[in-house]
């Protein structure tokens, strides 16, 4: 199919957001903000249409190796702020994270060196010319936003005064002069602003349509589940495990080749909600409350808010975010019932609790097959799931 990357790109990139303004205490829509400003500085330097698109990509990507990294510091979740971004590990797994991203040109490495200065000061010691231009660009962009919330009132001159004191040490002066030269317009500061910067980066970002199969779809949803599964230790296979289990799933109801693949990616990127819901949350070694059950239960609703984006996935957005609706109208987070979730929206939903239960929980062990069985027997006998898909999942992995 003719698949838009960039649709696709600023679908997932709402939920990426969220974890950076968690994690850094940024106001959201910092990577559409760095994407922008990317884009402005790479136009004024020649930068193809292709270019334009991956530093877009490179931007929004820039920090998706925070959860991870924020993870493997073994930091509480409260205490986590203060532990990421002053390390180069994130720079790192981000850079890994993504090689399975289909960018249009030759250009890498960019986020492994989005935190080098141009005085050789940055956390790989690379110096001038030496780091990537994009690099630089995209690295400024990032910094600039984080320390003068350019969003926010009165960053025209809090960012005319922090660059003038780092250009040279810790900015390209390249860079600095052509942002002087694009924050001289009214309109470039408007464009950042919270009600405009998804309109106005739709307006400069190249439309990207590229031919592809679905299991190449597949595999790029995988870059995205596996930051997912790294927000929270208890999580690292849930994805992964559902989408495996989801193919097996799939074959035993000999689905056509397409059908299987689309149900492969819903599940993989059912939880991409995830991203926007707090550690604290996530990692809580205990029962929620009713506010923390209430705020969790938000999570599907961005998964939606993602996927119904991307031309294409009209189906995969329905299975991917209704598998915490009940048959009964009573779950979340849209209340639908049974006519509104099909066969295969109900093997995700079973699918996805099985999955849950056999996995470990702050609050408990994960349980074995046959308690599992049981739960969602129970559940099967209050009308909430769907018996025979309960009965094939239970037969499937006995
Ligand atoms: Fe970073
Ligand atoms: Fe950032
Ligand atoms: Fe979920
Ligand atoms: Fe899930």
């Amino acid at each position: 199919m003719q698949f838009h990357l960039n649709r696709f790109l600023f679908g997932l990139s709402l939920a990426l957001d969220c974890v950076e303004s968690e994690l850094l205490g940024i106001t959201t829509h910092h990577g559409f903000r760095v994407a922008y400003l990317s884009m402005r500085l790479a136009h004024l330097l020649g930068m193809s249409e292709q270019e334009r698109f991956d530093i877009a990509a490179f931007a929004v990507l820039h920090d998706n190796g925070l959860a991870e990294e924020s993870l493997s510091s073994g930091l509480p979740a409260a205490d986590r702020l203060a532990g990421v971004e002053i390390s180069p590990v994130h720079c790192t797994i981000g850079e890994t994270n993504i090689a399975a991203f289909p960018f249009q040109t030759h250009h890498r490495e960019i986020i492994r060196h989005h935190h080098e200065c141009w005085d050789g000061s940055g956390f790989f010691g690379l110096r001038g010319d030496e780091i990537p231009m994009m690099a630089q660009i995209v690295g400024f962009a990032d910094y600039l936003d984080l320390k003068c919330q350019l969003a926010e009132p009165g960053s025209r001159e809090r960012a005319g005064e922090f660059i003038a004191a780092r250009s040279g040490s810790v900015f390209s002066p390249t860079v600095v002069a052509l942002f002087r030269q694009l924050s001289a317009n009214t309109g470039f500061w408007l464009d950042l602003r919270d009600p405009f910067i998804t309109t106005a980066l739709e307006r400069i970002l190249p439309v990207i349509t590229q031919e592809m199969t679905w299991e190449r779809i597949l595999e790029i949803s995988r870059v995205f589940s596996r930051i997912i599964d790294s927000k929270s230790r208890f999580t690292l296979r849930h994805s992964s495990g559902l989408e495996e289990k989801t193919a097996f799933m799939a074959n035993h109801f000999a689905l056509d080749a397409d059908t299987r693949i689309r149900l492969r990616i819903a599940a993989s990127l059912h939880d991409v909600g995830k991203l926007a819901m707090p550690n604290a949350i996530l990692d809580k070694p205990g029962k929620l409350t009713d506010e923390e059950r209430l705020k969790m239960s938000e999570h599907t609703y961005y998964t939606r808010a993602c996927l119904e984006k991307i031309p294409g996935f009209e189906q995969i957005t329905e299975w991917a975010s209704n598998h915490h609706e009940k048959l009964t109208g009573t779950g979340y987070p849209m209340g639908l019932g049974a006519d509104r979730l099909d066969p295969w929206c109900r093997l995700l939903t079973v699918l996805d609790i099985y999955q849950a239960l056999t996995e470990e929980r702050p609050y408990r062990q994960p349980l074995p097959h046959a308690r599992v069985m049981e739960l969602l027997a129970c559940m099967t006998a209050d009308g909430e799931l769907d018996g025979g898909m309960v009965d094939a999942v239970g037969r499937a992995f006995a």
